[in-house]
This record gives C-alpha cells, structure tokens and sequence, in this order.
C-alpha cells in the first residue's frame, strides 16, 4: 500500500464549552472541560490510519504524560510512531468552543518547536520510501522548508495545510505539490480577499500560477473547492448540525491523502473528504471525533 508521512505536531488540547467565544476583555465559565489528544500532525496521522491508511509520523512529544496519552493514542490508531521523539514538554492547545461549534484556539508549542532539520535527517529513508508526505505549520518553518527541498529532490508528493496561516515565501510555494488551506489561510498567504466563491477562486488561481499541482479551498459549511489542470470545482459540504468544527480541516487533507492512495481521483478523494470533515464536526473533541473507514457512507 502507499505510503503516508505526516511530519508535524502533537498537541494536547484542553478545551472549554462555552456559550459564546468569548470578547476581548470579557470572563465567561465553561459548561463543560475536556482534555483529548489533539495537534494538526497528530489529528492528520491518526485520522489517516483510522480511514485505512498506511502512516508513519516524524514529530516531537514531550518526556511527560501528555506526551504518553498522545503516542498510545496514534499507536491505538496504527501509526508507525518510531521516529517521535519523546523529551521537554508537550505542545499544548487551549481551545474555546462554542455552542454552535465555532472554536479560538492558542498553542503553547511546547516540544513542536523542537522539532530540527537533523531529525529530518535521521530519517532520511523513512523520507524517501513515502509516496505522500503531509506538513502543517506548527513545527518550525525552516524545517517545512528542509522537506520541502528533500521532497522535490526525491519526488515526493507534499500535501502542505498552510495552519495556522501566515505568509510563505514564493520559493517555498512552487515545491508543494498539493496545498490545502481555508478560507482564512488563503487569504493570509496571498493577502487577498476571501470572502466570496469568486474571490476564492480568484485568490487560488494566482497560487496556483506558482505552480502547484493542485489547491483545495476548505470552507467550513460552505464545502471546499478544488483545483487543478483539468477541473475547477465547487463539492457542496454535506449537511450535518455541527458540535464541534475541531481537527474538521484535518479530517479531510488526511482522508483525500488517503483517497490519493487508494487510487481514487482528486474529486473522488475530495467528495471522500467532504463525507468524513462532516461526520467529524457532529463530534465532540479532535481525535476522539475522527472516524474509521466503516463508519463512512
Ligand atoms: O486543527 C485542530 C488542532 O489545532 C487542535 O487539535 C489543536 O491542537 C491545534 O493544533
């Protein structure tokens, strides 16, 4: 089977329920606490393996409990956990979520921000041997980078979710193959209007221009747009009563990663996406909400 390497973060993330998000300056109490493994690596490696997907993960934990809960939870999910270094503190994410399941989250990287080029160089050949390799930008942007460059050396398809958003260097665009952001994110990286569909469009165009392969614009309830040489398309999102939009966007880059590998198209593998983002977000928590391939229909 393909292979999939997610090089990333692992989080743990407390979550408070609240009734609204709160505004600036104002002190609201939660109805409900939660603490559950989380990190966009970690939420993208487990969802994979959980949809039938051959994973391996290259990151950093910290020497602690919440580093432990995190491993045996991607190794319960059939992660390949070897290269996940276990030392410091493990990154943490403090995350509001909100009645009608909109969240704020603030990271505290923790061991994220220890993640080095010379891990990457330690596996080299873990690096060579994957078909797909999925990044996020919760570890050090140099080492995206260092991937990057490794990845076109090699010819590895690198799937980059720009998270959380911010700019990129050009030279660091034209080496993703394939870049899934939201709405916010695409409008961080090309510092365009997002607004609209046609704004959207017109702002994945212009990255595209780059180079790349192909763009998926998630969009929430919205659906997500893809494009590449042969298609623009709009995959209408399933509807479901969200609870929780938590690890949604990870839910769908690591089921279209997974789509990929089982040879389905890049609108097969979206609309497989759509169907799993959707169930994710009718779930409390990130990892506890990311189901397995039985589950879609
Ligand atoms: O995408 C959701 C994730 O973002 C959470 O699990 C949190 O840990 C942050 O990394």
């Amino acid at each position: 089977m393909k292979k999939i390497l997610v090089i990333g973060s692992l989080n743990m993330d407390l979550v408070a329920h609240v009734p609204h998000l709160p505004h600036p300056g104002e002190t609201i109490s939660s109805t409900k606490f939660q603490q559950n493994p989380g990190g966009k690596g970690a939420n993208q490696a487990v969802a994979a393996a959980k949809l039938g997907g051959n994973v391996a993960m290259i990151g950093r934990v910290g020497a602690d409990d919440h580093g432990k809960v995190l491993l045996n939870n991607l190794k319960q999910a059939g992660v390949d956990v070897t290269e996940i270094q276990q030392e410091g503190t493990t990154g943490m994410a403090f995350i509001n979520v909100s009645q009608d399941g909109e969240n704020h989250i603030v990271l505290v990287p923790g061991a994220n921000h220890q993640v080095s080029c010379a891990d990457i160089d330690d596996c080299i050949q873990l690096i060579q041997e994957s078909d797909f390799i999925i990044m996020q930008l919760e570890i050090p942007l140099d080492v995206v980078e260092y991937v990057l460059n490794i990845a076109a050396e090699h010819q590895n398809e690198v799937i980059l979710n720009p998270a959380p958003g911010r700019q990129l260097p050009a030279k660091m665009l034209r080496m993703v193959h394939t870049l899934i952001p939201n709405e916010t994110e695409l409008q961080q990286l090309t510092g365009m209007s997002t607004a609209t569909i046609e704004e959207i469009v017109e702002a994945a165009l212009f990255l595209k221009s780059l180079g790349l392969a192909r763009i998926i614009v998630t969009m929430g309830d919205k659906g997500s747009y893809l494009l590449n040489d042969d298609l623009q398309v709009h995959i209408p999102a399933v509807e479901v009563i969200p609870v929780d939009t938590t690890a949604a966007g990870d839910s769908y880059i690591a089921a279209f990663a997974v789509g990929l590998t089982k040879g389905m198209s890049d609108l097969e593998s979206a609309e497989f996406a759509t169907k799993v983002s959707a169930i994710v977000t009718t779930r409390e928590g990130a990892q506890p909400s990311l189901p397995t391939l039985a589950e879609i229909v």
